[in-house]
């Protein structure tokens, strides 16, 4: 599909030049034909933090202000919205890549002993840099953000967060039991800090609250209720869980849960499932389960590296996208059970999990996930995952020919679906070239 040029109101202050991959559209629902743009050689322009100009260089170039700077990255980049990340868990980046566990047990052995740490703002200011850091060498502008039960490690991040200016949805941890007492806390104590913590961060600059019970298994039915009431008299905020990953996370909630018909179930039951939730995983849900994400608008985080890593199956994006009842579906990196912070390992784990249920996972469908569709599924792809006058400019640049197989490969690449497939199939965090966040550069590989 082609644009023409199109522009918006915002003066610009810079611009940059080079091949475009966007959508307009869901080629899930619309087909690639009609959604997918791709532009050989155009340019973007931004200013006051959105884009202004977006369409081929010829028709572009002469609509900019006389003497402004195009940077142009040349005919091997390709120029695409920021990535978005759709669930992750920033505390965790110090233990990722944590052998020999399923989710239970690792839970217990590595995640619970390291989310301790972050009583002690300090390390979580810290390893907020880390995180962040890394977020933009892989080209990752926005994400749906867990932090633990310590309301400081939600300021550590939200304060570097709003620092470099990110569009960013993050929360505190809420969990009153079945998990070590250094970790716990109170219905009223989960309700009343998280109360505060949305009135301190959600709606300041790009910042998005998201009320965060961690998994039904370390909730008791009070507090899925209070997480419920606070949501309803906050709904606009996220929230975010986590669902049907693992087997013996789920014969576990039914134990919990009796009274239940399933796993999602009892958040349906306490009011969590509507737009703006977010549900971790949803690996082994039913048919009917998807059918309650389809009619209340809520999505599912795909997050492949993790459910390999920790042996937790293999979704079914098909299934998700059945044409019926097609179910809202982000991408996830699920760091640290996650094993990458790139998002194009990213997509190539979801390529091969669609494989393993007998489904072919195309590039201009998988780059959809990773950046508008991940928008939709949060419910802000009119604000960020495409490049057209409006948007906000979070902008990642790629180098086609990152690496030497990489480059070698490129030249027998016949058309840009080819071309996509190698970078998300061999690509990763050397891929990244730069990372532009309301306009600003946050991240340049360029060797000083
Ligand atoms: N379920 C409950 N907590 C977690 C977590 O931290 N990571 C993953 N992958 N699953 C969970
Ligand atoms: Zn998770």
């Amino acid at each position: 599909m082609a644009v023409g040029a199109r522009v918006s109101h915002a003066v610009p202050t810079a611009a940059i030049r080079g091949p475009v991959l966007t959508f307009t559209g869901d080629p899930f629902k619309e087909g690639l034909d009609h959604t997918m743009v791709y532009e050989t050689d155009a340019i973007v322009a931004f200013g006051d933090g959105v884009i202004t100009h977006f369409g081929p260089a010829g028709d572009v170039a002469d609509k900019l202000p006389a003497g402004l700077a195009v940077r142009n990255y040349g005919p091997d980049a390709l120029i695409s919205a920021g990535f978005l990340d759709s669930h992750v868990h920033f505390p965790q980046t110090p233990m990722i890549a944590a052998f020999g566990a399923q989710l239970l047990d690792w839970l217990n052995t590595y995640t619970y002993p390291t989310e301790r740490r972050y009583a002690d703002k300090a390390f979580a200011s810290a390893v907020a840099r880390v995180f962040l850091q890394e977020c933009l060498r892989n080209g990752i502008t926005t994400s749906c953000v867990y932090c633990t039960v310590f309301p400081q490690s939600v300021d550590a991040l939200f304060e570097e967060a709003e620092r470099l200016g990110m569009r960013m949805a993050a929360g505190k941890v809420l969990m009153n039991r079945n998990a070590p007492d250094y970790l716990l806390d109170t219905t009223k104590a989960g309700y009343d800090d998280s109360k505060a913590l949305i009135r301190k961060w959600h709606g300041k600059n790009r910042l998005m609250y998201a009320i965060t019970p961690r998994f039904a298994v370390t909730s008791t039915p009070d507090q899925l209720e209070s997480a419920g009431a606070l949501w309803s008299e906050h709904p606009d905020c996220y929230m975010q869980t986590h669902v049907s990953e693992n087997k013996a996370e789920i014969a576990w909630v039914k134990e919990l849960f009796p009274g239940r018909k399933g796993y999602l179930d009892v958040y349906d039951h306490h009011k969590l499932c509507r737009p703006r939730a977010v549900f971790g995983h949803g690996v082994h849900l039913t048919d009917g389960e998807m059918g309650c994400l389809h009619t209340t608008g809520s999505a599912i985080s795909h997050c492949p590296t993790s459910n390999f890593f920790l042996g937790s199956g293999c979704f079914n994006l098909a299934r998700a996208k059945q044409k019926d009842r097609p179910v809202r579906v982000g991408l996830g990196t699920d760091v640290g059970a996650g094993t990458s912070f790139s998002i194009l390992s990213t997509l190539s784990e979801a390529y091969k999990a669609a494989q393993l249920n007998t489904y072919a996972l195309t590039a201009g469908h998988a780059y959809y996930l990773a950046t508008r569709g991940t928008a939709n599924a949060m419910y802000i792809d009119d604000k960020v995952g495409s490049i057209a006058p409006g948007m906000e400019a979070d902008i990642v640049v790629l180098d086609m020919k990152s690496t030497p197989i990489i480059d070698y490969r490129m030249q027998f690449a016949r058309d840009i679906h080819e071309a996509l497939f190698i970078q998300m199939t061999l690509g990763d965090d050397r891929a990244v070239q730069a990372t532009y966040i309301a306009g600003h550069l946050r991240y340049s590989n360029e060797k000083r």
